[in-house]
């Protein structure tokens, strides 16, 4: 990949930017640690964030905003109805997406909500490559069915594929000679998180968009992560090297009929989301839904002053320099934890690196949740905090039984700008010093979960009595 300096000749990656105002992280010690995860019933959603040394658990509103996206916020004009600020917001987002009707949102689900409200109905079906958690509940939440049709090539982590987050268009094709009239639109999640944040083709948003245009079926994009997926576009994909991340952001949009998003991603904002819609009917009940959950379409759940740090983020997202660092930096974790044997999903993907625990630690039964023991360790060890994607997330099923997920994850994300290379390195270390003790870790055992999200709030204890044994 190309490299995250000044010039070819140096490897050393170098954050494109310098620090201008700094927050202290606590330095805990082990003994702190076992305490502070005990009282957290072994659930790292449950700790607080004082107690944690680097927080992986998401990039999602978690990045740093830059001092034009600070001073922008000065600007911020509050008027209910017509702020200046939304022009902004409204010209930043349809100079990279081309849409007519520009929704502000408070961030991501929210537009799914309101397009899920608007445009489905009962029994309607609604494909994706993969659709992310919120999506899917907004879409079952109103009695439609979401499914997804990723490449095969997704469900094993270690083949290799430059674009691993391609829809399976064959699949699509089917479906659609099947069930058109039951799909009011189709979507397509760049990058594809649920899949490992793995990028989607432009040959692959030009399929799905000619297939949908064949058949009728407007195409949204879930863009949240779209400067990423532009960039790897521009690094992998034959035609596009001499092109900027914008005009591969512009083009990729122009096969869209829509799009939501969550500007906590790379909207490079702490809140924030939109909905983009070019169908003027379907933007007038968007419109209404907006009013009612939302707030008055100029401002749509936001402060003047978020629309303004928006309208500065989307450019800032799709600078070279901080994609190319940014993309490098997660590649760079991903070859050190290749080099120590430690499974990962590979490629690595745009914004996280996805441990394998299930094959780390393949001594741990899915029963015993080894992707959730080895998100406790990491933190144990490191004071690092990553997510569990895997039995104790997905694992529950409907009617109360359980069943083992297709894979067993730990999911390190990257928030925008806000760790340099030497936590990198400090995080290399941790996995590596976790990989070489793999033998040792026990697995955990729930003993109280709610029946919906329990990820969010079971409560834990090690099948051993202790988690390293
Ligand atoms: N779509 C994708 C692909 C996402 O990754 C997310 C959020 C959303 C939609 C929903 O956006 O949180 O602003 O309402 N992903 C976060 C994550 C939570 O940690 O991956 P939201």
């Amino acid at each position: 990949m190309a490299r995250s300096s000044v010039d070819p000749q140096f490897h050393t990656i170098i954050e494109p930017f310098r620090i201008k105002s700094v927050e202290p992280i606590r330095f805990t010690t082990a003994a702190e640690r076992e305490r502070a995860l005990e009282a957290a019933g072994y659930n790292p959603f449950n700790l607080h964030a004082d107690d944690v040394l680097i927080d992986l658990l998401t990039d999602s509103g978690t990045g740093a905003m830059s001092s034009e996206q600070w001073a922008a916020m000065m600007r911020g004009d509050e008027s209910y109805a017509g702020s200046r600020s939304f022009d902004r917001f409204e010209a930043a987002v349809k100079g990279i997406t081309g849409l007519k009707h520009i929704f502000p949102t408070h961030q991501g689900r929210a537009a799914e909500r309101i397009l899920c409200g608007a445009a489905l109905e009962p029994k309607d079906i609604v494909p994706s490559n993969t659709h992310f958690d919120t999506t899917r509940a907004n879409i079952e939440a109103v009695g439609a069915v979401a499914v997804d049709l990723p490449l095969p090539e997704a469900r094993h982590p270690e083949v290799l594929h430059p674009f691993k987050g391609n829809m399976d268009v064959d699949a699509l094709r089917l479906l659609l000679e099947e069930d058109r009239d039951r799909v009011p639109f189709v979507m397509l999640t760049v990058t594809n998180n649920s899949g490992g944040g793995q990028p989607v083709s432009m040959e692959n948003v030009r399929a799905v968009s000619a297939l949908c245009r064949r058949f009728g079926v407007p195409l949204m994009l879930d863009c949240c992560r779209y400067a990423e997926n532009a960039y790897f576009i521009k690094l992998r994909e034959p035609g596009y090297q001499d092109k900027s991340p914008r005009e591969i952001a512009q083009e990729m949009f122009g096969y869209v009929d829509g799009a939501t998003m969550s500007a906590k991603k790379d909207g490079m904002a702490n809140i924030g989301g939109f909905l983009a819609l070019n169908d003027d009917e379907l933007a007038q009940r968007a419109r209404n839904l907006l009013i009612l959950g939302e707030g008055f379409p100029t401002y749509g759940g936001l402060a003047g002053y978020d629309l303004d740090a928006l309208a500065v983020g989307f450019g800032e997202a799709l600078e070279e320099p901080y994609l190319r660092y940014r993309l490098r930096s997660i590649e760079y974790l991903g070859e050190r934890l290749l080099a120590a044997d430690i499974p990962i999903i590979q490629p690595t993907g745009g914004h996280a690196v996805y441990l394998d625990a299930g094959k780390l630690l393949s001594h741990i039964p899915a029963s015993q949740y080894p992707a959730w023991a080895l998100s406790c360790v990491l933190y144990l060890v490191g004071g690092v905090r990553s997510v569990e994607i895997g039995s104790v997330m997905f694992g529950r099923q409907p009617d109360g039984s359980e069943k083992a997920a297709p894979l067993e994850l730990v999911r390190l994300a990257f928030p925008r700008r806000t760790y340099t290379q030497s936590h990198v390195d400090y995080l290399a270390e941790v996995l590596l010093h976790v990989g070489a003790m793999r033998d040792r870790v026990r697995g955990v055992r729930i003993v109280e979960a709610p029946p919906v999200l329990r990820h969010f709030s079971a409560r834990f204890e090690p099948v051993d009595g202790a988690l390293i044994g």
